[in-house]
């Protein structure tokens, strides 16, 4: 069992069962969903555990059940704008099943996810902030879609990365402190916890997608050049490497091959741009730590944060 996994056991065992229901009542979306389901860290659903603390199972299950299918639902559209071909270690579905499936099978899994919040009862305050969650992972993504094989300013990169990942960490703290009933305080320190741990986790996303490996990564490497999202390691490397000449062609010609994948993490490789992820990275760990209230979480979610920097997967 892996670290994320030996966390709020029981809590996870009961996600588990409810994911599992959660596609089961269509045999089409479970045959279909079931592969992607069963592979995903539930990293989202933890945070949430963990800052919801000892509140009723039936208040945390069906909005941590949410959490997760808001995600994997947004991993099945954004595997359709990135043409991905693997997902969790397994086909996604949009090379499997085409697009047009991919788009409707992520319509059902949010749908079902607000089907599980308006019967938990959780009230208006947890759907308007599940509203605002999905919004803002669109506005990040479409934004991204909108400026593919062109370099983002810094600036430009953070609001996309926050859009997209640091408020969905963000959300599942909040929430998990909301539904545990902390007060205002609390709630508004483990969502800075969450925005930073975010942050770093995306910056390390993409440094993986660059030098991970695809069998812990369950994903293709070089994905993100090769669809045009231009992400941290090359906004870095442009400006550091003696060529950066090259780099930008590759990029600008708008059709990057395996072999331009290559010279690119050659290329990128071969400056600091790795080292200054990391630093990054860890500034915001730093940040998410020095945010966390004291509770009894507060070691698993250092733990939480030590494992986003240094992940592999
Ligand atoms: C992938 O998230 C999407 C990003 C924000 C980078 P995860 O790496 O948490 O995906 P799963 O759930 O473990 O597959
Ligand atoms: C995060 O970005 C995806 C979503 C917010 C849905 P990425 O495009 O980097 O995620 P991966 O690498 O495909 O998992
Ligand atoms: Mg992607
Ligand atoms: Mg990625």
């Amino acid at each position: 069992m892996d670290f994320l996994s030996a966390l709020g056991t029981n809590d996870l065992r009961e996600l588990e069962n409810c994911l599992a229901q959660s596609i089961s009542e269509d045999s089409f979306i479970k045959e279909i969903c079931a592969p992607l389901i069963v592979g995903g860290k539930r990293l989202r659903p933890q945070l949430f555990f963990l800052c919801s603390g000892d509140a009723a199972p039936a208040k945390k299950i069906p909005l941590a059940t949410a959490l997760e299918l808001i995600h994997t639902a947004s991993l099945v559209h954004d595997d359709i704008l990135d043409s991905a071909k693997k997902r969790r270690g397994v086909a996604t579905i949009n090379s499997a099943y085409g697009a047009q499936i991919a788009v409707l099978v992520g319509d059902y899994l949010f749908a079902k996810a607000f089907q599980l919040v308006a019967e938990g009862d959780y009230g208006s305050r947890v759907s308007e902030i599940l509203s605002r969650l999905v919004k803002n992972l669109c506005v990040g993504e479409i934004m991204q879609d909108r400026a593919l094989f062109a370099v983002p300013t810094l600036s430009e990169y953070y609001t996309r990365i926050n859009l997209k990942t640091a408020f969905f960490l963000s959300t599942c703290c909040r929430l998990g402190a909301i539904v545990a009933e902390r007060d205002d305080m609390e709630i508004e320190n483990l969502a800075a916890y969450g925005e930073n741990l975010g942050l770093a986790f995306q910056i390390v996303d993409d440094l993986l997608d660059f030098f991970g490996e695809e069998n812990l990564t369950g994903k293709i490497l070089g994905g993100d050049i090769k669809s045009g999202v231009i992400t941290l390691p090359v906004i870095r490397a442009l400006n550091q490497s003696g060529d950066a000449e090259t780099l930008k062609k590759i990029i600008a010609q708008g059709n990057v091959s395996g072999a331009d994948v290559q010279t690119a993490i050659k290329i990128i490789s071969e400056t600091d741009a790795a080292a200054y992820c990391r630093t990054r990275a860890e500034a915001h760990i730093d940040c998410a730590i020095m945010s966390l209230p004291d509770s009894a979480a507060r070691f698993a979610l250092e733990q939480i944060a030590s494992f986003v920097i240094n992940r592999k997967r």
